[in-house]
């Protein structure tokens, strides 16, 4: 791994990402899409922003159901590859979650699986949160999907070595400075691959602190991808509905 560089700058731009995260896939980003679609009334054409969609699964699904979608990601092969999928309704831009948003008249953005908590610098995560009020319609939705640290760090197996597609792979998880951290080696005939993932162990009132800093509503809060209540001891996810105030 280069010094310079970020984690988040060189493993989601890795080839390997996917062999770890191959569940993560279409049919998982549709569930959640449909669950979350049926707890509200979006117009058609409403206008949604997946901030760090990645390859954009979830953004696929909601311009085939009639939306106005942008996505945007700092990942340049994820951004590559999503722009095969573009059209008139769905737009991909190669952007850093900290810039200017693509818009100011969303009606929901999305920011989904972890794709927050990765900076060192609490300011940084409220730069993010405040492009994110700036994009908004008043009214407009923002849905934040965050690992639930509690339940993770319970579960945490802390060493792995398994092989996939002729590749050796180990990862050793800890928590470190109040940070998840998963280190990740890929061996592939006698080269080894070295990636980390770092992601900060935010809690409930982390969140409330955040979203109140950033005059963000919080209405809700769901433990996992069918949208069921949030429980700090037993779900595996946190994801928070908000709005921005009319
Ligand atoms: C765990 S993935 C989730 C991707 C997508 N939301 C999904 O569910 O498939 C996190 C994403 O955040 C993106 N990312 C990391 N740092 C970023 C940054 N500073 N600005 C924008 N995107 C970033 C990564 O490139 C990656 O696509």
């Amino acid at each position: 791994m280069s010094e310079t560089k970020e984690w988040f700058e060189d493993w989601f731009s890795s080839p390997y990402y996917d062999l770890l995260y191959a569940h993560r896939d279409d049919s998982e980003a549709e569930l959640f899409i449909d669950n979350f679609l049926s707890k509200f009334s979006f117009q058609p054409g409403s206008k949604f922003w997946d901030l760090a969609c990645g390859k954009g699964r979830h953004a696929r699904y909601l311009a085939n159901k009639g939306f106005q979608v942008i996505g945007t990601d700092l990942s340049e092969p994820f951004i590559q590859h999503a722009q095969q999928h573009q059209h008139k309704d769905l737009t991909f831009i190669r952007q850093d979650m900290r810039e200017d948003p693509p818009g100011t008249d969303f009606d929901c953005v999305l920011n989904l699986f972890t794709a927050f908590g990765y900076f060192k610098d609490r300011e940084e995560d409220l730069k993010v949160l405040r492009q994110v009020h700036k994009s908004l319609k008043s009214g407009g939705r923002f849905i934040l999907d965050y690992l639930n640290p509690s339940f993770i760090i319970r579960q945490m197996v802390p060493s792995e070595n398994f092989s996939r597609h002729n590749l050796g792979i180990e990862i050793q998880r800890r928590i470190e400075s109040n940070r998840i951290i998963k280190e990740i080696h890929i061996q592939e005939g006698d080269k080894i691959h070295q990636y980390l993932e770092s992601v900060q162990c935010l809690y409930p009132q982390d969140f409330k602190n955040l979203f109140q800093a950033c005059e963000l509503e919080i209405h809700e809060v769901w433990g996992d991808y069918k949208c069921r209540p949030f429980s700090e001891e037993s779900s595996p996810r946190q994801i928070w509905v908000c709005s921005k105030s009319m």
